[in-house]
């Protein structure tokens, strides 16, 4: 039993939960998925899985992308990513849903698989199914050999290394990578993108790890916040376009690990129903980088607070309007609107770590969770 104890210390690498290296290593693992991939000077992005298919994609009607839980998230930062960038229409299901409503599937669609274990039931037997349908589908998964790897047609895996906490954090990090790399991609064989939007795209993507690494160190300041609001029953999430699928995760994460109950909604979704529950005691998590709605959703923020609702907010450097108003300010740096996901979910995986710490919480083992969900 000891051995087995000093054995997973070693593992944790000397942090106290294998959540907390997790997210510590998301600079190297959003690298080691890109790496031999982002040939940045060179403008190539080099996939074999889409190079070999580029005509299923190019064809494609339109890309139906199939997920659970975290990766479900991933899939809808997808959605923004694949749209804005290569101009594909996207539509994004849970596995689980899509998988018994006797879907409309023709030859002519390509079905992307996003999990991390690989294994999840109700993703491969969407996929499964996809097949029968004579769809086209590629898997991004995080486990080399894993069933859906083997099941899809092609793919491209993250490279996030094993991940152990049940909460998915960098391996929601690497899946937005693969997918923005995929994005580009198509986006240049479309013919979509100019040269100079595509070379601002690819040597930014390279700038992503060091403003991860920049975004990791509000730590100190999270702790702060996580204490004034680890005793709350209730959270709301808001963000708009890219950053509303990361308001979800946001409300995913500390829902998992904490037990607090949250709710991650897209911020202009508020007036129809959410905000009839703020009130002092109603802590708000808004994520309001500049680029992407920012005045839009400053004026959400000024709903909340002549509500009372407390304000966190997650900025981008230097922000000085939201900074008035808010009750806490987080910030991270600034970058291109469609990569802001990999930035502004850093805090929010920081403040639930902390929160469900504070509580007292099995962090890497939340109870009633598994890290993958092998059964129905
Ligand atoms: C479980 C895990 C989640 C994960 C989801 C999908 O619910 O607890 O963290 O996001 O399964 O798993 P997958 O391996 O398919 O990404």
């Amino acid at each position: 039993l000891e051995l087995q104890m000093n054995l997973e210390e070693i593992e944790k690498g000397g942090y106290d939960h294998f959540m907390l290296k997790e997210i510590y290593e998301q600079p190297r693992a959003i690298k080691d998925t890109y790496r031999g991939r982002l040939l940045a000077d060179q403008g190539i992005i080099r996939m074999a899985g889409i190079d070999l298919n580029m005509e299923k994609f190019l064809n494609a009607n339109r890309i139906i992308i199939v997920a659970c839980g975290t990766s479900w998230h991933a899939g809808l930062v997808a959605e923004y990513i694949f749209e804005d960038l290569a101009r594909i229409p996207v539509e994004v299901e849970y596995a689980s849903e899509f998988r018994y409503r006797n879907p409309v599937i023709t030859d002519k669609d390509v079905l992307i698989a996003i999990s991390q274990s690989g294994e999840t039931a109700d993703t491969l037997a969407a996929i499964k199914l996809a097949k029968e349908k004579g769809a086209f589908v590629f898997g991004v998964c995080n486990v080399v050999g894993s069933s859906i790897a083997r099941e899809s047609d092609a793919g491209a895996y993250t490279h996030a290394g094993p991940e152990i906490g049940v909460a998915s954090t960098k391996a929601f990090t690497t899946q937005i990578t693969v997918l923005t790399l995929m994005a580009l991609k198509l986006a240049k064989a479309k013919g979509v993108f100019s040269e100079s939007r595509y070379h601002e795209y690819l040597t930014e993507l390279e700038t992503i790890p060091s403003k991860v690494e920049k975004a990791l160190e509000s730590n100190t300041l999270i702790e702060i916040i996580a204490d004034v609001y680890k005793d709350s029953t209730n959270c709301l999430y808001l963000g708009r376009g890219y950053n509303f699928p990361v308001a979800l995760e946001g409300a995913l994460k500390l829902k998992e690990i904490s037990y607090i109950h949250a709710e991650g909604y897209p911020a202009a979704e508020m007036k129809h129903g959410p905000i009839a529950l703020i009130d002092e005691h109603m802590p708000v998590f808004v994520i309001a980088t500049k680029k992407g709605h920012y005045e839009k959703v400053v004026s959400n923020i000024q709903e909340i607070k002549s509500r009372k609702g407390k304000i966190i907010a997650i900025v981008t450097e230097g922000d000085e309007q939201v900074r008035d108003l808010a009750d806490h300010v987080i910030e991270v740096p600034e970058t291109l609107e469609s990569l802001t996901p990999l930035l502004t979910t850093i805090p929010l995986q920081l403040l639930s770590y902390h929160i469900a710490v504070m509580r007292n919480c099995n962090v890497d083992q939340p109870r009633n969770l598994a890290k993958s969900v092998t059964v129905e």
